[in-house]
Order: structure tokens, then sequence, then C-alpha cells
């Protein structure tokens, strides 16, 4: 009936045929006027809604929440539970245990959302069961899981966020969701903003490396891509902030593991992307699979409650993780079903995903008085204010328009704006020579290794509709490049991962007679994501044995690295003329890929997560703390391996270009700050090579003494600048008490005074210093409240 009222609303839909049903459905509803108003107050405050959900503890009830709680007033406590259900479409599962919902589950109100259903045609024909022929007609949520692209599959998480581009992961996110509502969706489970300092853990690949400003800014660029200004415009998606919390500090890289985190770390480290989404205003958050010092994600209502809720204010929906709730009996905080059922609802996790302990344990919990009814409702009005938001209760079928999908998917502009932030996403770590970029015109190239033609490979974990046969591959890239008369002879040699040596002759023959040699070494797809742990992270196979077949010929090799993840490559770092980093770049991997070998476009990415020499420094990142027996070459006791340099082989924030560029030194506007008061940091950087080119430019700040041991240095700004050849450019960040500021043993959030250091350049490692301090009054520690959203802010 509901809908039917919407049609009534809806004037430019009101004929009398409509009306006619609409009077009968009334006729027929024992609830008829009841409902009837209530789908009225909705659909009007639907209408005139706040276009973005503004996060913050609710002052005062709104109209909207009144109304909804109206409509759970009339809800049964099955109805109830079905809103607290998702079910796994018909087809796809991305898990264990899927248990599919029928039909009549749907009409008699016992789901509450789908996953993995997609298609104009099949959305509609579910939502229509649920909006038109359950009691109170409750429209359904659709999510998927739409990570980096749904048809036009951009770059992994990883390498968009090594293009340290907000605005262009902000256009991808944007895209994606144009395309995902074409295909009858409206939630995704995107993004996902664990940082990780463990590149064996597969999922790095799906989030935005080792540093929380970097990961926030990306929070941030991608929930407003998916949602865009308005969530209840069609082409919007409510976005997830996953996984809440701390996913990433999985030990030993192993997916699922436990974490055992301090809460510093995990304030400093772990949830600052969150929050960052948070303030973005992320419609959902879905809890994590693994366990926080003791206490699993599912069940910890420290997490979901105390800082999510309370601390952050925020009012949108918690889902589970795929049978996140069940999986609390394995954890070993829970008995049984009903067990983690009372733990699940209790702790803050809204809707079950997949496994089935919400609706058939929380019955007997209510009526034994172990869970209350006020939780349940709690939980249920979170859900439909998430379908309101989406405005679903005002258009059921937002968006569900079959000519979406031959007009709004796979565009030339998307395929376009792939390739570019493909571009942007390249990292060139070694470029000996000047050995890149080729020349368009040579007789023959030898490209060599299998990754080079696999179209597959280039679309990384979670392809969402992403289709192969769509999809550019290296070679293809290569061949449509060069000039008509360069030859390119291709030699497979063998599957990545395994031993057979059989081909290396005919690729070192290949070779031997090419003018350029082109290697494509890494991992296939299928070795990162999910479930893809790895306990080393060398190339796998027989590929370096290869690269010393060719490299033994004494001719130049250009390596090209796909992957998902850093990898330890010593011997490549060391012995490849070139070293290109291009990770899965999506669709338009080839090209992006040939327009960086061929010089078309001078590459500019910067690794957000640093790469190890060998597997034993892992975790190794950029923002350590100190220790009392620093490193030192000149004495023995102190933090470092006997095999092996403490250094990375390549550090975060790394990254070269066809060009060079300088530094100066950072001039300060005062050596002095007050906690009321701003430094300017300025300081100079010149293109001193031959070829225009951006530079990402980054400032760390560092705290000398404090009352906890810090960081060496915290990322605290960053920006992308273009300069032509000779240019320079003055580049100027203010800093503030805000970004000196950290949690102290009581969690209080003070900056204290002393002295910082501040550090610019091209990348973590190679930067430039000054030195400022921080007077507070009567030398006192000053609190300072971390603002919602981060520092860097950027233009779109
Ligand atoms: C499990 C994954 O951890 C999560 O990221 C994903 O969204 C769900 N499966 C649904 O596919």
């Amino acid at each position: 009936m509901c809908k039917k009222f919407v049609w009534f609303l809806h004037s430019d839909l009101v004929d009398d045929h409509r009306m006619v049903r609409y009077s009968i459905a009334m006729m027929k509803s024992p609830n008829r006027l009841v409902v009837g108003a209530l789908c009225g107050v909705l659909i009007a405050c639907a209408r005139n809604q706040n276009p973005t959900p503004v996060p913050g503890p609710a002052t005062s009830r709104s109209a909207v929440d009144k109304s909804i709680d109206s409509l759970i007033a009339l809800m049964t406590l099955d109805e109830k539970l079905g809103q607290l259900s998702q079910f796994s479409g018909f087809a796809a599962v991305t898990g264990p245990g899927a248990i599919e919902a029928n039909m009549d589950d749907i009409r008699k109100g016992r789901v509450g959302s789908f996953l993995n259903v997609t298609g104009v045609a099949e959305v509609r024909r579910l939502q229509k069961a649920a909006v038109e022929e359950t009691r109170l007609h409750i429209p359904l949520l659709f999510g998927l899981d739409v990570i980096h692209g749904a048809r036009t599959v951009f770059p992994i998480p990883l390498a968009e966020a090594s293009s340290w581009n907000p605005a262009a992961v902000q256009e991808a996110a944007r895209i994606a969701a144009l395309e995902a509502t074409a295909f009858g969706v409206n939630w995704t489970f995107a993004p996902m903003v664990d940082i990780s300092r463990d590149p064996r853990w597969g999922r790095i690949t799906e989030g935005s490396g080792e540093d929380p400003l970097l990961g926030s800014v990306m929070a941030v660029a991608r929930v407003r891509g998916f949602q865009g200004t308005d969530l209840r415009n069609p082409t919007s998606l409510a976005a997830t902030a996953k996984h809440f919390a701390a996913y990433g500090g999985a030990e030993a890289g192993r997916d699922y593991n436990v974490v055992d985190v301090s809460e510093s770390r995990m304030r400093e480290l772990y949830l600052p992307p969150f929050r960052a989404a948070a303030c973005a205003g992320a419609a959902t958050f879905m809890a994590s699979f693994n366990e926080v010092s003791g206490v699993p994600a599912h069940a910890n209502r420290w997490l979901l409650t105390d800082i999510l809720r309370r601390e952050w204010g925020f009012d949108g929906m918690v889902v589970s993780d795929w049978t996140g709730i069940q999986e609390l009996i394995p954890h070993g905080v829970a008995k049984d079903s009903a067990d983690a059922a009372k733990l699940g609802v209790t702790a803050g996790v809204d809707m079950e995903m997949v496994s089935r302990n919400y609706a058939h344990a929380i019955p007997e919990l209510l009526k034994k008085g172990v869970v209350q009814m006020s939780t349940v409702d709690e939980a249920v009005r979170r859900i439909l204010r998430t379908k309101y938001r989406l405005g679903l209760f005002a258009d059921p079928y937002r968006g569900l328009d079959s000519t979406r999908v031959t007009n709004d998917v796979l565009m030339p502009s998307s395929r376009e704006a792939a390739r570019k932030i493909g571009q942007q996403s390249i990292v060139l770590l070694r470029n000996e020579r000047s050995i890149l970029p080729l020349s368009k015109n040579l007789r023959s190239i030898a490209v060599i290794g299998a990754l080079a033609a696999d179209s597959g490979a280039t679309i990384g974990s979670w392809g969402g509709m992403g289709r192969h046969t769509e999809a550019v591959s290296v070679l293809d890239g290569i061949k449509r490049a060069v000039s008509s008369r360069t030859r390119i002879a291709y030699e497979k040699v063998g599957d990545p991962v395994g031993n057979d040596s059989s081909r290396f002759k005919a690729a070192t023959a290949a070779a031997r007679n090419a003018d350029a040699i082109i290697l494509v070494l890494g991992e296939p797809a299928g070795m990162t994501g999910e479930a893809a742990s790895r306990s080393s992270i060398d190339l796998p196979g027989v590929q370096i044995e290869l690269a010393r077949r060719i490299k033994a010929l004494g001719k130049p090799i250009i390596v090209v690295l796909m992957n998902g993840r850093p990898l330890t490559i010593p011997w490549l770092a060391e012995n490849a003329d070139a070293l290109v980093e291009s990770w899965f770049l999506g669709i338009e991997m080839g090209n992006a890929v040939a327009d960086v070998l061929f010089g078309d476009v001078n590459p500019s990415g910067k690794l957000p997560s640093t790469f190890p020499r060998n597997g034993g420094q892992i975790p190794i990142y950029y923002n350590f703390r100190r220790t009392g027996r620093p490193p030192s070459d000149k004495d023995h006791y102190t933090s470092k391996y006997m095999d092996v340099p403490w250094t990375p082989q390549y550090p975060f924030g790394f990254g070269l270009s066809y060009t060079t560029f300088s530094y100066s030194a950072p001039r300060l506007t005062s050596a002095t700050m007050s906690p009321t008061d701003s430094i300017g940091i300025e300081f100079t950087v010149t293109n001193t090579g031959t070829r225009p080119g951006e530079e990402v430019v980054q400032l760390y700040v560092g705290d000398e003494v404090a009352s906890l041991t810090r960081p060496v240095m915290e990322l605290r700004r960053f920006r992308r600048i273009a300069l032509r050849p000779g240019q320079s450019g003055v580049i100027r960040f203010d800093l503030n008490a805000n970004d000196l500021a950290f949690y102290d043993a009581r969690m209080r959030r003070i900056a204290e005074p002393g002295f910082f250091r501040v550090f610019v350049g091209g990348n973590s490692r190679d930067a430039k210093e000054a030195r400022f301090e921080l007077a507070t009054p009567n030398g006192a520690p000053v609190e300072v409240r971390e603002p919602c959203g981060p520092t860097v802010r950027y233009d779109r």
C-alpha cells in the first residue's frame, strides 16, 4: 500500500487506474488508515529531506524518526527480525553457508535486504514482492561489493591510493555508483578503509595502504563518489565503511586472524579512516571478522556503540560481515546461536548477513528478557532510516530503468577516466640511464610473461561486473601504442605460479633479437584479496629465474609488475634496468601502462605502502615509533638485522618520474607556535629535468620528546603539483596544534609543548627538515578535539 500511496502522492503518476488500485488496497488493509498516514509522512519527509545525512548526535527526534517509530509500532516481531535479515542472492555467493530466501519469505516480510542480486528485472521482481505483497510494504536494500568499479573496472584501491589524487578516486567511485545503480544495486560494501602494515595479508589490495591520513582522504573521496551529493538520487549508492575495525592488523598477515592493539594504536592508526568516512556521511558500516584484543568485532560494544554511535554520533546502520554473527561461536565467545545473536545485537550489529541467528534466536531471547525489545527496535530503526535516506520509501524502484545499462554503463568517458587514474596510479621504482620511456618506432620489442596477455588479471580482486573481454591487457596496450613498423614478439613462457621453465629458451631467443625487452611479472589476481594471504611475498613460481636468464643476455630489461600487494623483489631492485609498479589497473590497464612506457604520460604515482626487502622485515612501515636503541651501523647493540639492512626496499611515498624534482629546505613563518595559532611551512619545488611532470609533495611531522613514544614522522599534508621543465612552485602548508596532537596514556587527545621536526619531500625517506617549537601556556599540554574529517582537503 505504501507503494500505492507513493504513486498516489506523485501527482505526475496519478491516473485513474492507479487510484482505483490504491483504494482497493486501502480497503483490504487491516491497518489501512495508519499505514496510509505513515507512508504519507515518510514520503512527505522523503521529499523534503536534507540531501546529505549529517552525522552527529541527534538533539531531538526528527519527523522521520517519529514516523519510522510509528511504522515500527505496527510491526510484528517476525517483521522486525525480517528487517534485520540479509540474504544472499539466488546465485552468487562470496562465502560459505549461504541460505537462500524464497519469494514466500519476502512476502511474509522476513527479508530486509539482499546481497549479490543484480539486474534491473530481478531487482524489480523482488522489490515488487516486498513493496506490493507484504503487509507493511517496506522496500528492500540491494547490496553488492562494488569495490573498484562495476563494469568499468578501475584500478584496485591500493593502486588508486598510489595516485594520491582523491578527486580522481572520487570520480572513479561516482562512475562505479552510476553503473552499479544501473544494475539495480543501491548499496555498496565499500569503501574498504582498513589500514594495513602487512603485505602478506591478501586484502591489503582492497585498502589504501599503511597511512591513516592518506587512508582517510581516500575514504572521504570514495564515500563522496558513491553517495554523490544526495543519497536519494537514483545514481547514488549507500556506502559502507568496512571492516570495523583493525582487520588489517591480522597477526602474521593471515586473513581473519587475531588482532591485539592498544587503544592509542586503535585511535591513531586504524580508526581515523572510519571516522573520516562517518564524517563524510557514510550511510552504513560493516563489522570486521577479526577479534580486537579478545573481543570479536561483531560482539564489540566498545567499538560499535561506545565509539561509533556515542562518540562519533553515527546514526546509520551496521551490517555484519558474511556469517559474522554465526562466527562468534567458533571465535569461542558464544556457546550457541542464541548467545551469538545476543552478543551481536546488543553490541550494535543491526543487520545479520547470511546467517540466521537473529531471526531464529531473538524471539526466545526476548521472552527470557536477555534481549530487550528496545534493542531490536533500535536496530530496525537504523535500517529503516537507511532505506528512507536512500529515498526507497519515496521510490522503491529508484533507478530501475532497463535502458540505463545501455546508456550509463561502460561509457567512453568512463573508460577514459579509468585510463587516466590508471596512469596516475603507476609507480616508477627504477629507471637506470633513463631507459624509459621507449620510442614507439623501435624495430622490435619482446614482451615476455603470461600476465602480459592476461586481460582477466587486470581486474584484480573484486571485479564487480567487469568482463575480461572488455579489459585491455598490457600486451594489447603495447601493440596499440607502437608504430606500424614495430614488431612485437610475445612469449608467454608459462603460468606465473608454476615451475615450468621449458619455454625459457624461446623467451631468451625472443629477447635476444629484440630492440627492447619488456618482462611482465607478478601475481595472478587470485593471489590477492580475501583469504589470499601469502607467507612469502616473493614473485611466485620461476619468474625471477626467468628474469635472471634474460638479464644474462647483457641487454637492458624493463620489468612491469602486476600485483595486488607490495612484493619482495631485491633482485629486480638491483638488476632490472627499469621497474614499473603497475598493480592491477582495471580494464584500461594495457593502455595506461603503454601510455607510461612510451612517454605519453610521465609517471607520478607514489607508494602508499612500504616495500620490504624480505618477508622477515614485516611489519615494516614508515611511521614507526622510536626505540631506546635506534638502528645504527656503528653500534652492534641497536635495533637492526644481521642479514639484511633494517631499511625498506622502497619507502612509503616513493615514486620516480621521467623528470627530476628538487626541494628547498622548508622555511617556517616563525620559530614558535602557540596552540591557538598556526605555523606556515613554505618550500620551493623545482622541476630540474627536461620533461613536464607531476609531483606529489609530502609533508611529515615528528615530535622530538613526548610523554609517550611517538612515530619518527607522520604524514600531515600532501598535494599534487604540475611543473614544466625549469619551473618552480612555492608550496605552503599551514600546521596547527591538531597536527601535533596524539592520544596520551589516559586517552586524552593532547598536544604537548616542545620541539617538532617538519619534513618536506617527494617521499618519506628523502626529505628536507626544519624544526619549530610549540609553546603552551605554563608549559602544560593542551587538549585538542579530533576534527571531523581529515586535514587534507581537496577540491571537487
Ligand atoms: C566478506 C567480505 O569480508 C566483505 O568485505 C564482503 O563485503 C562480504 N563478504 C560480502 O561479499
